[in-house]
């Protein structure tokens, strides 16, 4: 009997390491202690974002587990971002019944052109999710002609305010991507600066407390294509944006793909969205909005406040499905590494994007509602930055700087220990590829004296890239962060577990672990 079994273990031992010729090997040196270079992660870096006129859509159950779950992963409240260019063209109507109601515009509601009426119950979204802070935007319409705009702003701001209460308003947005209103910058700057002081006025809010204020929430396409002299953050900043120094929040915006570039198949996945490369290759545009933002004013942070994988619409498979949830932990852990202090996912009922789909107003195009397979990054971004302690994160060098892997270790910020290493696999695989699954084999060594054992959780599809989670691609699509998964159908929102916990304890020998990512998934090794 022990001869077969031994034979047994062989036979399975010879199937698991049977040699693709995708596998790769990287051996990765992590310091024990944190190195100098290493940046401070906020608690609350992880965000939700919904668009303002599309707020009371969000307000369901299973929105508010989603939020919950998530949250619960982390040691302070989450940041909700209600904002978007629709929140710059919302009026309040004392005597509407209706919360939100499509008034003007080419195509009611789904242009982003579209103007809308909200009555007094549409506040009452600013009541939910209780757990979380929210960041709000005061409008501040893009049009010459708008007339008696500061009442119209200073009705949102107060509704908004009365119904989270003083100590959930993490911020207060000054309206969003400037560079499209007709009235010039001087224009604008001059309303951002008059809704500060009717804001700070209105709500009482005196000495540091005024420091609340998010500017400029720019569109990254204004560094790439069009008006970066005029409203780049330096630009804005320098040109008296922050001059009654009541700046909390400097924002920019970022989809990997914009709408000006079209995607209609999957074919470009892993060249756009699964890729290191490209997805650092956009950062120094962020990293000079960051650079000019604490020369300018260091108390000031630098957050990516309107996010997503790609605008326009994009299959299902390209911009919500396992291949995103990817290139989203890749996203989130480069920009933490590099000192943006929070992103925020931003999400409507139509947008192919989002993280969950509230309800069935999107129709065919988004068919919700409906936990997306990106969602799953959630958790894994989440638990990365931890729970317990503040932590400090730098990107690990991965010799050869290959495209298509990465690697992160997180800091305990105040003893510098290693606590955690993020890997990533970004080598696409999904089962019509090939029938093996290739795999990154990865030697880590941490240096003796520290760690004596490692917990390793997988972030995992079967369906590798193609997978589109459970509700909208049944029994053989799930996607899973330690064996967890979220869906409308089965557990709206809170999350269970198909086949149980699923985590590997590893000792830690001579200060080395051996880890293994199959292609198209990412782990997170959390040391003991
Ligand atoms: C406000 O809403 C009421 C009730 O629907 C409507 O009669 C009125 O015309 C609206 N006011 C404006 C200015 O749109
Ligand atoms: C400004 O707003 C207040 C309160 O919402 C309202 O009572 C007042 O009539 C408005 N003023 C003008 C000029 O519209
Ligand atoms: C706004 O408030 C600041 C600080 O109190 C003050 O210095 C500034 O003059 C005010 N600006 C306007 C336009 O009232
Ligand atoms: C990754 O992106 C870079 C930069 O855009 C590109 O040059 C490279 O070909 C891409 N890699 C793959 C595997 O598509
Ligand atoms: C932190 O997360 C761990 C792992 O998910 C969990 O067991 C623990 O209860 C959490 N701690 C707090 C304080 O929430
Ligand atoms: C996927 O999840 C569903 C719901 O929990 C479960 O019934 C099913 O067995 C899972 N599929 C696989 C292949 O594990
Ligand atoms: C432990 O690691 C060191 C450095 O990596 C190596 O020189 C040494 O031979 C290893 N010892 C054992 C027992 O594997």
């Amino acid at each position: 009997m022990f001869p077969l079994l031994l034979l047994g273990q062989i036979i399975l031992a010879t199937l698991a390491y049977s040699k693709d010729d995708t596998d790769t090997t990287y051996a990765l040196e992590i310091n024990g202690k944190a190195p100098s270079s290493a940046v401070d992660v906020p608690a609350n870096f992880f965000s939700f974002g919904i668009e303002t006129a599309f707020f009371e859509n969000f307000i369901t159950d299973l929105s508010e587990n989603l939020v919950d779950s998530i949250g619960s992963r982390m040691s302070e409240p989450m940041i909700i971002r209600v904002g978007g260019t629709s929140g710059d063209m919302v009026r309040v109507n004392e005597s509407q019944a209706e919360a939100t109601a499509c008034v003007a515009g080419n195509n009611c509601p789904h242009s982003s052109k579209d103007t809308f009426s909200l009555g007094p119950s549409y506040f009452d979204g600013f009541k939910k999710f209780q757990n979380a802070h929210m960041t709000f935007q005061a409008p501040m319409y893009p049009h010459s002609n708008s007339d008696n705009w500061l009442n119209h702003s200073m009705a949102y701001v107060r509704h908004a305010a009365n119904a989270l209460g003083h100590d959930r308003i993490a911020g207060i947005a000054l309206g969003n991507e400037p560079d499209y209103y007709e009235y010039g910058k001087e224009e604008y700057v001059s309303r951002a600066l008059d809704i500060e002081n009717k804001t700070i006025e209105m709500l009482g809010l005196s000495g540091e407390e005024r420091r609340i204020f998010e500017l400029g929430d720019i569109p990254d396409s204004v560094i790439q294509t069009r008006d970066n002299k005029n409203y780049g953050l330096a630009n804005l900043l320098q040109g008296k944006l922050d001059n009654n120094g009541f700046g909390k929040f400097a924002a920019q915006h970022h989809y990997q793909i914009p709408g000006s570039q079209q995607v209609s198949g999957k074919e470009k996945l892993q060249e756009l969205l699964m890729n290191h490369t490209a997805i650092t290759e956009r950062f120094p545009i962020i990293e000079s909005s960051i650079k000019s933002t604490r020369a300018n004013d260091d108390k000031i942070a630098f957050v990516l406040s309107e996010v997503g994988s790609a605008i326009g619409a994009a299959p299902v498979s390209f911009s919500r499905g396992f291949g995103a949830a990817l290139w989203a932990a890749d996203f989130h852990l480069v920009s933490m590494s590099r000192g943006v202090k929070r992103v925020s996912n931003t999400m409507r009922p139509e947008s192919t994007h989002s993280f969950w789909i509230p309800d069935n107003s999107g129709g065919q195009k988004t068919k919700g509602p409906a936990v997306q397979g990106i969602f799953i990054a959630s958790p894994f971004i989440t638990d990365f930055v931890g729970n317990a302690s503040l932590g400090k994160v730098v990107e690990v060098q991965v010799p050869g700087q290959p495209d298509l892997f990465s690697a992160y270790a997180m800091y305990n910020r105040e003893s510098s220990k290693i606590e955690r290493v993020a890997l990533i696999n970004l080598r696409e695989w999904y089962p019509d590829l090939s029938s093996s699954r290739g795999r990154a084999i990865i030697t880590l060594q941490i240096g003796s004296g520290g760690a004596h054992s490692a917990t390793i959780r997988r972030m995992h599809a079967d369906k590798g890239s193609n997978a589109v989670g459970y509700d909208l691609g049944g029994y053989d699509n799930n996607v899973t962060w330690a064996g967890e998964q979220w869906t409308s159908k089965i557990d709206n929102g809170k999350g269970h577990f198909p086949r149980g916990l699923e985590e590997e304890t590893v000792k830690v020998e001579n200060g080395t672990i051996d880890v293994t990512v199959p292609n198209s998934e990412a782990v997170i090794v959390s040391f003991e």
